[in-house]
């Protein structure tokens, strides 16, 4: 493990006031490790150009890098085509995407999207939005008190007219992770498609986007270890074919005349405008990090740290965690502690050098859900080490005697 966090060079930076990092902010946005720092640099130092448009040199070998690394995360997902992986800014411009390019061509009055209570705001205002724009309808499968999907009421929630499964792979606020396969089998069941957001997802565990079948996937590249600004869509090519582009301009055309235009073959029809190109080839650089490390001893090392900080945490007398138990979620764990206010928490653990975020995460439904404005969210990575755990159960400890005068 120290090997890994050497890897990740800020952390190994002292903050202003001399004290060390205890990054627990990964959910949010995950550390870069030398590689893909190297492989940004790389590229702006040594053969940058636009991609898709040189013939020369560097426009040539650009389009080699590029290429390669959606190759690459072709192979992490287990895509069948290369052309199914469409670089998109991240999560939130994929599920957009999907939203306003295959929901918006689909719905009809009266169809059904289904999303739940756990959803980011990402996977759950792009379909307001659609079901507002087509007269469709948004229903929602209810949680269970300990943040689980209530699977009993999903059977009441599918009818003929439900079109989409929306979820989460990994809630970004409790850590559940979501039974996918089962979602899968009951949308087949009533002729859904189902999106996976897998912002949080992706990074924790192998996915296989063939088993379970699933129709479309969206991630980040920047909580996966790599650049920010950069994303990623996979969808079956069956419904990205049948989809019109989302954006338009720059190379997603075939041709274009003075009144109407035809778009490029996949995955170029989504890809409008000059890709953040190096972000994208580093982000390749990212999926062989963690592919090297594997996702069988990643997800050992985070379940490691998951069970050693719940386990402590919950020693904390009044202190709430909320979701499930650690056998249920992946490595996030939200926090509330009844005479404290979590902006004030963070604040604290600030001074003891614990970066971690509170507030409502992207997640006011489920806030409302769970009968709190804001919680105190713990995310592991990689990286992280008992040491860290040592911090922040101290810091906490330090926290609570600052504001709760114990
Ligand atoms: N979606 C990110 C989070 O959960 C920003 O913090």
């Amino acid at each position: 493990m120290e090997n890994i966090r050497s890897d990740f060079p800020i952390l190994g930076r002292p903050l202003a006031d001399g004290t060390p990092l205890v990054y627990l902010d990964s959910g949010s946005s995950a550390q870069k490790p030398q590689v893909v720092i190297d492989a940004l640099v790389e590229c702006y130092q040594t053969y940058y150009a636009n991609a898709h448009r040189g013939v020369y040199q560097f426009g040539v070998q650009i389009d080699e890098a590029l290429e390669g690394a959606r190759e690459r995360i072709a192979a992490m997902l287990g895509a069948a085509e290369v052309e199914e992986v469409v670089f998109t800014s991240g999560t939130t411009m994929s599920i957009n995407l999907v939203a306003q390019a295959w929901a918006r061509m689909v719905l009809e009055e009266g169809d059904e999207v289904l999303v739940n209570e756990m959803e980011h705001h990402a996977n759950l205002v792009p379909w307001q939005q659609v079901v507002r724009q087509t007269g469709a309808v948004l229903k929602h499968i209810p949680l269970t008190d300990d943040g689980h999907l209530d699977l009993d009421q999903l059977q009441n929630c599918l009818g003929p007219r439900t079109k989409l499964i929306a979820v989460t792979g990994m809630s970004n606020v409790l850590g559940t992770i979501n039974p996918i396969g089962r979602l899968v089998e009951a949308a087949a069941t009533v002729g859904a498609r189902v999106l996976v957001d897998g912002a949080q997802s992706v990074p924790h565990a192998a996915i296989n986007v063939q088993d379970p079948a699933i129709d479309f996937l969206a991630f980040s590249g920047h909580k996966l270890y790599g650049p920010s600004g950069i994303g990623v869509l996979y969808g079956r090519r069956e419904l990205l074919e049948m989809m019109d582009p989302f954006l338009c301009g720059g190379n997603m055309i075939s041709e274009v005349g003075l009144t109407e235009s035809t778009w490029a073959d996949l995955p170029a029809k989504f890809e409008a405008g000059t890709l953040p190109v190096a972000e994208a080839i580093a982000l390749g650089t990212a999926v062989d990090y963690v592919t090297d490390i594997g996702f069988e001893q990643i997800g050992r090392i985070e379940r490691a740290l998951l069970v050693e900080a719940q386990t402590r945490l919950q020693e904390i007398p009044d202190l709430v965690i909320h979701g499930p138990d650690v056998d249920h979620k992946g490595a996030i764990i939200s926090f509330t502690d009844p005479r404290v206010h979590p902006h004030d928490m963070a604040e604290l653990l600030k001074r003891k050098g614990v970066a971690l975020r509170a507030g409502h995460h992207c997640a006011m439904p489920l806030h409302a859900r769970l009968g709190v404005v804001a919680t105190t969210r713990v995310s592991l990575a990689v990286y992280n080490t008992s040491a860290d755990i040592d911090v922040l159960i101290e810091a906490i400890h330090y926290a609570r005697k600052v504001l709760r005068r114990d």
